[in-house]
């Protein structure tokens, strides 16, 4: 007989699943991989682009802002299909339908840019007229995206696309500190098990919350 935790995941649906209360082990990890990814990336583009370094370092950063954007877009590809596979818990009953809204809306922007942003700073890369290459981490040759590659407006075509990835970088920013600001609120105001739920299960942070709910 299966347990329910394997009945739920075999439920192929984007809805929520039914009696899951925390999301999977593997989507745990792969959330806060791919934040703190996310962190270190706004960081570092926005060093690269607006602090004056020497010409190597900087040259360097870019290198590493490619490697570990491109391993971004492939780990939120992976989170897409396993979320699809798995759906995550329901939000709570009480919680009212405008917050839910809010919540939905604010995941769905934070897929679309979790994977646009890796995808214009490629295209970027790839249109760029001085055609630098991308070698992941200094070992894996990555190639161009052969439609901005052979684009013939190259010098017109890449400020708008590093424009967009610039945007997309502040929306991204202003998007982070909704979400972790609503899970903030959840945990510390209004002591529900919203942020629980996506945290692994620590012992230290069980017997806090134990305490806490006491
Ligand atoms: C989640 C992934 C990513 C995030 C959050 C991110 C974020 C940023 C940010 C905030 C900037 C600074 C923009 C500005 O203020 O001008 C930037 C610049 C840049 N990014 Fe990304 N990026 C990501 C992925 C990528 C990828 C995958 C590539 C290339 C393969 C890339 C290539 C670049 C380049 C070339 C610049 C400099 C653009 C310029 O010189 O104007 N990025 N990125």
């Amino acid at each position: 007989m299966s347990s329910p935790v394997a009945s739920t995941n075999s439920v192929a649906a984007a809805g929520p699943a039914p009696g899951r209360t925390r999301y999977t082990s593997v989507a745990i990890a792969l959330h806060w991989t791919i934040g703190l990814g996310i962190v270190a990336m706004l960081a570092m583009g926005l060093v690269m682009t607006h602090v004056k370094l020497a010409p190597f370092t900087q040259f360097k950063l870019y290198q590493l802002h490619k490697s570990v954007g491109i391993t971004i877009l492939l780990a939120a590809a992976l989170r897409l299909l396993w979320r699809f596979a798995h759906p995550p818990p329901a939000l709570p009953d009480d919680m009212p339908r405008w917050e839910k809204g809010a919540a939905e809306g604010t995941h769905v922007l934070l897929y679309g840019l979790m994977i646009g942003m890796p995808l214009v700073g490629w295209a970027l890369v790839s249109a760029a007229p001085l055609n630098i290459p991308t070698v992941l981490y200094g070992v894996i040759p990555w190639p161009h995206i052969p439609i901005f590659a052979d684009l013939h407006i190259k010098a017109q075509s890449a400020p708008v696309l590093a424009r967009i990835h610039a945007y997309g970088g502040y929306t991204l920013i202003a998007l982070l500190a909704l979400h972790a600001g609503a899970a903030l609120r959840h945990h510390l105001v209004l002591r529900d098990d919203v942020l629980r739920r996506m945290i692994p299960g620590l012992p230290w942070f069980r017997r806090a919350q134990t305490r806490t709910l006491s």
